[in-house]
């Protein structure tokens, strides 16, 4: 079944030698019977445009955009989903019927797709306390609103940010100080304080009460604020490793026009993960 060869697909990062997009988009191509041409490209800093300009004019058909160029990929375009404008940020580019290269993002209703098929945790009618004020924070607003959560509470360190993102799509803001006594269902990490191990100043019962605790980080083990949440009384926890494979498959539907399984691909790469940190 092997052999054909499907046109180029890249990630454009930098650092991007780590990542597991390759890996995740192979599988899905292997769900199809399929291989695909899918690299890695190292942008330098200030050559995001020049890249993917030389790219799709050589006839790439699609990319993923990583750290630290969602956003100049969002300027870079010429037409932009509903979702990427809502975002501020770009992480798939594809070609729309009519040849022009689209930006899309696909970040959020991977969190959701992770959340609800995978966690089976219903977002409908559930208080999401969202923490953090960034662009991560940004993405998951209207796709966790979409899904009928009841109300989203923004939580940020610097509570002005909090604020004007609360601000721009009609929810509520405040600091960690007063968030500690909404009752959320669903608590997600969108800091970026997970890279750093760094725990956040909430009081136990905000865990306790929580059906499902979720980092968008993710590592081989528990992260430290998971297993905070853990220890708290969490009734679930759930790294990022989910909404990593389910906004690549949303990357690829768009692309190819099928719709891969998450599932065995994200118990996969825990397996490969947990494989390389125990020898
Ligand atoms: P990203 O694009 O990953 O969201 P970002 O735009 O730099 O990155 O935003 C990082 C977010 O993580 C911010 O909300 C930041 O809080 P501040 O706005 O107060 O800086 C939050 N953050 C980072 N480290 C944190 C920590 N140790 N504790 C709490 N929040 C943290």
């Amino acid at each position: 079944m092997f052999g054909f060869v499907m046109p180029d697909y890249v990630v454009f990062g930098n650092p991007v030698a780590h990542s597991r997009s390759p890996a995740i988009h192979q599988a899905f191509a292997g769900q199809q019977g399929l291989a695909i041409d899918y690299r890695r490209q190292c942008v330098p800093l200030d050559g995001f445009a020049a890249a993917a300009d030389a790219f799709f004019a050589g006839g790439g058909q699609g990319a993923n955009v990583t750290l630290p160029f969602k956003t100049e990929a969002h300027a870079w375009v010429s037409r932009l989903s509903e979702r990427a404008a809502a975002a501020g940020a770009v992480n798939t580019l594809y070609r729309a019927a009519d040849g022009v290269v689209v930006g899309d993002n696909t970040d959020g209703i991977g969190l959701v797709r992770d959340i609800t098929q995978l966690q089976g945790v219903a977002l409908s009618g559930k208080r999401v306390m969202l923490l953090g004020a960034g662009g991560a924070a940004r993405g998951a607003v209207l796709p966790l609103l979409a899904a009928g959560a009841a109300a989203v509470l923004v939580v940020n360190r610097t509570v002005a940010k909090a604020e004007q993102l609360a601000a721009r799509f009609g929810v509520s803001a405040a600091g960690f100080d007063t968030a500690a006594a909404w009752p959320a269902e669903v608590v997600i990490n969108a800091t970026s304080g997970s890279l750093s191990g760094a725990l956040m100043p909430l009081p136990d019962a905000v865990w306790a009460r929580a059906e499902l605790v979720y980092d968008m980080m993710y590592a081989a083990e528990l992260t430290p604020f998971l297993r905070q949440a853990q220890a708290a009384g969490a009734a679930r926890v759930a790294d990022g490793l989910g909404m990593l494979v389910a906004q690549a498959a949303e990357a690829y539907a768009l692309w190819r026009g099928f719709v891969p399984d998450i599932a065995p691909v994200v118990a996969a790469i825990r397996a490969e993960m947990e494989a390389a940190c125990a020898g």
